[in-house]
């Protein structure tokens, strides 16, 4: 197993070598490749991302990925967007559970679902024309991309609750209605108790009532939308992982942000990227992985959290409280 690990910039690098401690202590054997991508990269290179560097990405199995900041460069493409494209990562996939002891916006606890995000078209197909007195994005949604994602969805319901939840704005954009159309289809193919909602009326009952919620599949910027919004039921966008799948590879990030204004303070929460951990190992159909549920409740009791949980401990400091638990324990 290759695993490319990419700190990136900002926080992306406190993150990420708390994350690859909690790996460590897993004792598997992995060749782990270590990448330099990013604003800091653009800085000293000119470039943030090479084609050799996509090569070299495509030669790994999965990536660890800590967080890019974007460049001040008219002609720069992201380089999350473009690793997405390449490798083909179609499913976005954002588990949105409680922590022990953690209350979110919502003040509640008993919620467990997970977003679907399509991930490779929709408001994201990069077709866009700039100019000073019209600009325009055209939204793509393809029966072959809709059919793919909605597979993914159904597969990962019938391992759940057998219940889906389809998220469109079919009522004013006629292009979801191919989306709706084949997500229903598939459901229906797969035995699966399905129903849909309009994408504002879901970010409403998503706050409400987001214990009605098992498997929710949605096109690519809603579900970007809707995912920041529900690491808020969580509590904090420091605690929301993310797996981007594909046929062949899998790529793994926490669902913040570089956070340039707590960047370098070694005091960002490591709990996202370490949750990413064990998105990976899922996806690598290891069974212990459960032990890093564990392992965070553990810390969480012993207040061995971050400021923006109203601790004290570090980044690293947490990574490392993990690690210790796993080893101990696994
Ligand atoms: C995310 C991010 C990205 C997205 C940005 C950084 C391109 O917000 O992973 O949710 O919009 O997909
Ligand atoms: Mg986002």
């Amino acid at each position: 197993m290759k695993l490319a690990v990419i700190e990136g910039d900002g926080i992306g690098r406190e993150v990420i070598p708390a994350a690859v401690k909690v790996l460590d202590a897993f004792g598997l054997e992995f060749e782990i490749v270590p990448l330099e991508l990013g604003y800091t990269r653009w800085e000293r290179t000119g470039t943030a991302m090479s084609s050799e560097d996509l090569d070299t990405i495509k030669g790994c199995d999965a990536v660890l990925f800590g967080a890019v900041t974007t460049v001040p460069d008219p002609s720069y493409k992201s380089v999350l967007l473009t690793i997405r494209k390449e490798l083909d990562l179609y499913a976005n996939i954002r588990p949105v559970k409680p922590l022990p002891g953690i209350t979110g916006v919502a003040g509640r606890n008993d919620f467990d679902f997970i977003i679907v995000r399509e991930n490779t078209e929709g408001l994201y197909s990069g077709i866009e024309e700039i100019g000073p007195e019209l600009s325009w994005t055209k939204r793509i949604i393809t029966r072959k991309g809709s059919e793919r994602i909605a597979e993914y969805a159904c597969k990962l319901a019938k391992e759940r609750k057998n219940r889906l939840t389809i998220v469109h704005k079919s009522n004013v954009l006629k292009s979801d209605k191919l989306f709706l159309d084949v997500c229903r289809k598939t459901a229906a193919a797969y035995g699966i108790e399905y129903g849909d909602m309009l994408v504002d009326s879901m970010a409403y009952s998503l706050i409400m009532h987001p214990e009605r919620y098992d498997v929710v599949v949605t096109t690519n910027l809603f579900g970007d939308i809707l995912s920041d919004m529900c690491a808020a039921l969580v509590g904090s966008l420091g605690l929301v992982p993310s797996a981007n799948i594909g046929d062949r590879y899998a790529f793994f990030e926490p669902v913040h942000g570089s956070a340039p204004d707590i960047a370098g303070k070694g005091i960002a929460n490591p709990l996202a990227a370490i949750l990413c951990v064990k998105m990976l190992l899922e996806w690598m159909g290891e069974s212990r992985s459960r032990i890093i549920d564990e392992a965070i409740a553990h810390v969480l009791q012993k207040k061995i959290i971050t400021p923006d949980l109203g601790g004290t401990a570090s980044t690293i400091e947490v990574g490392n409280a993990v690690a210790e638990y796993i080893v101990k324990n696994v």
